[in-house]
């Protein structure tokens, strides 16, 4: 289907400024041109607009609630907008948080259409936690509990009343980093995680199978690609990196079985802050990877 790109410039769920400008690096790295090359219809929306950072600390658990709220209004709506229309959703982050309000969009309308939801957690993180257990009150390390049920009111039931996802519709690899409290949470819910060990123990191709099993045509099938999933040496341009992560290959293969099932119907793009890349180089392979999303392979070339 045709997509539609969109920026989301914002870091007020992080802690570290500067995911605010990932939008521009992906396309100062070509990624609508990557993915027109592909064959697709493609337009960039420009940036959708929210209030700017606050840079405050924690009220009863949560730093920038009230910005978290707004930016994640203004990608419920523009993703709602570009799902109705027909249209393959890429939001451009900004941090992590920006998930809650584009999984709410893809959630709503999968349903609307009578269609399973599954959704890859690309990431580092759990992004589990919750006000009562958070180390940091930055939203951007909640949005999957959020989706969950677990969190405001006001972005639980963003777009529509009652939580988004159930747990048994996302599937989160790359997990490295899972904080105290979040590790009993992510047990109690039931969470189905790929860490890094079971990656190393069972290899990427197995882990995929797993992932993907039972999508199908009928399948919405929404990636959420946090970029430090990728091990830092590769992809260090992200506020919150984690040694031990997904190799090149690794990672172009994820993405390569990801385009064989043919179900991707959107995609976030995040955490990408080039404040702390060099040269620009975590926004380049993540186009490179957004290409294998969309079919580029090694052997056939266009
Ligand atoms: N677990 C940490 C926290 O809650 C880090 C979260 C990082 N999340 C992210 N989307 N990069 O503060
Ligand atoms: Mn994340
Ligand atoms: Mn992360
Ligand atoms: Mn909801």
């Amino acid at each position: 289907s045709p997509v539609s790109i969109f920026g989301v410039p914002t870091d007020v769920g992080a802690a570290h400024r500067g995911a605010s400008m990932g939008p521009e690096a992906l396309r100062v790295a070509n990624l609508a041109e990557a993915i027109a090359r592909r064959g697709v219809d493609v337009r960039d929306l420009g940036d959708v607009a929210g209030p700017r950072n606050p840079l405050t600390g924690p009220v009863d658990g949560y730093r920038h609630l009230d910005e978290v709220v707004a930016w994640n209004q203004a990608v419920f709506d523009m993703s709602s907008q570009e799902l109705v229309a027909g249209r393959m959703p890429i939001m451009l982050g900004g941090d992590h948080c920006l998930a809650i309000g584009s999984i709410a969009a893809v959630a709503a309308h999968a349903r609307a259409q009578g269609k399973k939801l599954r959704v890859l957690w690309l990431d580092a993180h759990a992004d589990f936690n919750t006000s009562e257990i958070t180390p940091s009150g930055n939203i951007h390390g909640m949005p999957v509990a959020c989706l969950c049920g677990l969190g405001p009111d006001v972005l639980v039931n963003l777009g529509a009343p009652g939580p988004a996802l159930k747990a048994d519709e996302i599937r989160q690899i790359g997990i490295r980093s899972v904080d105290r409290g979040e590790k009993r949470l992510v047990k109690e819910h039931g969470l189905d995680i790929y860490d890094m060990r079971y990656i190393d123990e069972i290899g990427m191709r197995r882990v995929m199978e797993e992932a993907l099993e039972g999508v199908d045509a009928d399948t919405h099938l929404h990636v959420s690609f946090d970029v430090d999933m990728l091990d830092p040496s590769i992809a260090p341009g992200t506020g919150t990196r984690v040694p031990g992560g997904v190799n090149y290959r690794e990672a172009q293969l994820m993405m390569e079985m990801i385009a064989d099932t043919g179900c991707m119907a959107s995609l976030d793009l995040v955490e990408v802050n080039p404040a702390l890349d060099k040269r620009n180089a975590t926004a380049r392979l993540a186009v490179q990877l957004v290409e294998s999303l969309f079919g580029k392979s090694t052997l056939m070339r266009d």
